[in-house]
Formats: structure tokens, C-alpha cells, sequence
């Protein structure tokens, strides 16, 4: 806003680009991150083995430090594990962002022309029983020992986008993720308020649970 004032933008800021801006953050960095972090815990809860294995790995890497830090974060293979699948299973963003074709491309002998408007289904790709065994069941153990990644090159599994356009904060965005929940493991034992805990998704760009997840946490 200062800058607009101020004009030391170097160039127009229109209260729709800030506006746009702001709805950038929210859309593409806070509720992606948000929501993969309520349905990892969401999925620990329903596999209790996970969460007992995920919350072993964790202590014994940090010891008796008070927190997890970043430099724990290279050795979590069981939890990056775990946040994989729980990102094959709920992709932040299901359908990707629309794409624009920009020339004429032959796929499968259909003749696509410049300006199609491409929507990528990559919750479906995820859960593709071609690509994946048991692609319905949660189960981190199908990445250990495995170089499938999220980094565009594997196209079974795309929540960042696999392209030129893909999304530019993948590594903020993995340490952030990891970062948290290898805390919130560390240093919490968790247990449902109820007996039972519905995975039913909400809409939006990027899913969200449709019903809150509420924890009840205890202090490890
Ligand atoms: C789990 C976390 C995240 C996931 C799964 C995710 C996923 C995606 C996807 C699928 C796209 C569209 C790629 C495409 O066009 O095919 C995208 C774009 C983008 N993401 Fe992320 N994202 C995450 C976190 C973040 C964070 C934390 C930030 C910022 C700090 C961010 C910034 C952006 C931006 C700016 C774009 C648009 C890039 C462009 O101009 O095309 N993302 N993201």
C-alpha cells in the first residue's frame, strides 16, 4: 500500500492487484500447506501403526532436544514417507492450476489447438490402480526405498504441478510441512475427542477437510 502511495512500485498497483496478490497468498501457499497438515494428522489418526512408527523415528532422531529443528529433517525417511502418501491420497490441489496450450499438440491422435484450456486431474493420476497397488489404502511404506518424487519428473504423482509452471515453493513448502508435523509428533500424543473420525473433503482450490479436525494433545 506504502508503495502504491508512494509510487515507488515502479509500476501501477491497482487495489485489484493487491487484492489479487493477497488472494495469492492465502489460495496458493497458507491453504495448501494448512490443509495438507490437517489431512496428514487426519490420516495418522486413522492408522494408528503409522503414527506409533512416524512418532518413534522422530524421538529417537531429536533425543531429548526440546524441539525438532531443521537439521533433524534429513533423516525423517519414515515421516517424509508418510507425508507423501498422505499427499498422493489428498492433493492441496486436486485439479492443479488451469493451463493454456500455446501451439498446436497431437495426443493420442487427437489434434489439440493453441488455447485449450487444460485441466490436469491429478487426484485421479494419484489413484490410479495402473500406477499404484491398493491406491485407496494409506500406506507410507510404498515410498520407502522408492525414487518416486514429487518434483514433476514421476507423472503418477504431481501435487506440485510438473511442469515449467509448477509450483515455485516446493522446497519451503516440504520443510515447512515437515517441519511441523515432525514437531507436532515429537512432542504430542494425540487422540480423538470421539470414537469415530469421518475423511469427508470440503470444496475449494485446494480441499480441505469438510469438518474440522479437533485433537485432544498430551504433552510426550
Ligand atoms: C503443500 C503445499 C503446496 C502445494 C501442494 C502446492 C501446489 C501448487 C500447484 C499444484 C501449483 C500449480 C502448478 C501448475 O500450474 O501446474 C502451484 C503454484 C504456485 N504455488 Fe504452490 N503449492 C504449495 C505451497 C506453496 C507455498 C507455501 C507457496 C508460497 C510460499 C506457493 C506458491 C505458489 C505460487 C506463487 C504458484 C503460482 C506459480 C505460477 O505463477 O504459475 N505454493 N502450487
Amino acid at each position: 500500500m506504502r508503495a502504491r502511495e508512494d509510487g515507488t512500485a515502479g509500476f501501477d498497483l491497482s487495489e485489484n492487484d493487491i487484492i489479487a496478490i493477497v488472494r495469492d497468498i492465502t489460495a496458493t501457499a497458507t491453504d495448501t500447506t494448512f490443509n495438507t497438515l490437517e489431512w496428514i494428522m487426519s490420516e495418522l489418526m486413522k492408522n494408528p501403526n503409522v503414527m506409533a512408527k512416524a512418532q518413534t523415528e522422530i524421538r529417537q532422531i531429536a533425543g531429548k532436544k526440546t524441539m525438532v529443528t531443521e537439521d533433524d529433517l534429513n533423516q525423517i525417511e519414515y515421516i517424509r514417507a508418510v507425508i507423501k502418501e498422505a499427499m498422493r491420497l489428498h492433493p492441496p490441489a486436486p485439479v492443479l492450476v488451469p493451463h493454456e496450450s500455446t501451439t498446436t499438440v497431437i495426443i493420442h491422435g487427437y489434434e489439440i489447438p493453441p488455447k485449450t484450456k487444460l485441466i490436469v486431474n491429478a487426484w485421479a493420476i494419484a489413484r490410479d490402480p495402473q500406477s499404484w497397488e491398493a491406491p485407496e489404502e494409506f500406506r507410507p511404506e510404498r515410498f520407502l526405498g522408492s525414487e518416486v518424487d514429487f518434483r514433476g519428473n514421476d507423472f503418477q504423482f504431481i501435487p506440485f504441478g510438473e511442469d515449467r509452471r509448477m509450483c515455485p515453493a516446493i522446497n519451503f513448502a516440504m520443510v515447512t510441512i515437515e517441519l511441523a508435523i515432525a514437531n507436532l509428533l515429537y512432542s504430542f500424543d494425540w487422540r480423538l475427542p470421539g470414537r469415530d473420525l469421518d475423511m469427508d473433503e470440503g470444496v475449494g482450490l485446494s480441499v480441505p477437510r469438510k469438518n474440522p479436525l479437533y485433537l485432544i494433545a498430551t504433552k510426550f
